[in-house]
């Protein structure tokens, strides 16, 4: 069993450096991608107020393939490019996205969901994964938010 000591109510820096300090603690000596994930997934869930999906899609052959995550059933491929994802996996760069509603291309996997956020994760300077967190209340993500996952994706990088 995993406990930790995170205060949700936390400031958002404090929140993800505990949170970053839990999934290196989770990951750490563990070689197996898709146990990592799933507790990185699983750690975003149980801490991170306001979430109805987080998780991860992973590049497998030049295309985004759904990873372990939390949160309904949702859709398992998704083109470089196309969607929120997508457009995180093509340019490598964090999507913060306010009201997925007037993102275009956005995929709505869950009907709830408001607000999104994407970081790559990048190994060698090649994305191989993206962490996706959806919210259902607008605007639910900021640039520290950004940060805090950009942070928890470096830690990762080398254990997914
Ligand atoms: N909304 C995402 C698809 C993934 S689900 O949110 C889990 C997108 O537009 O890429």
């Amino acid at each position: 069993m995993y406990t930790f000591k995170i205060d949700v109510a936390a400031p958002k820096s404090e929140l993800y450096a505990e949170l970053a300090r839990a999934a290196d603690a989770l990951t750490s000596g563990e070689p197996d991608a898709v146990a990592n994930m799933a507790n990185v997934a699983a750690l975003l869930w149980e801490y991170l107020p306001d979430v109805n999906w987080t998780g991860f899609y992973r590049v497998v052959n030049g295309e985004l393939v759904l990873g372990p995550f939390q949160g309904k059933a949702a859709c398992i491929r998704i083109p470089f490019g196309k969607g929120v994802c997508g457009t995180a996996a093509q340019t490598g760069e964090t999507q913060l996205v306010e009201d997925v509603h007037a993102f275009p291309g956005h995929i709505a996997c869950d009907a709830n969901s408001a607000s999104e956020l994407v970081v790559a994760v990048k190994r060698a300077g090649k994305v191989i994964a993206v962490i996706d967190l959806d919210s259902p209340s607008l605007n639910r993500f900021n640039a520290e938010d950004a940060k805090g996952v950009e942070l928890l994706a470096g830690i990762i990088a080398a254990r997914i």
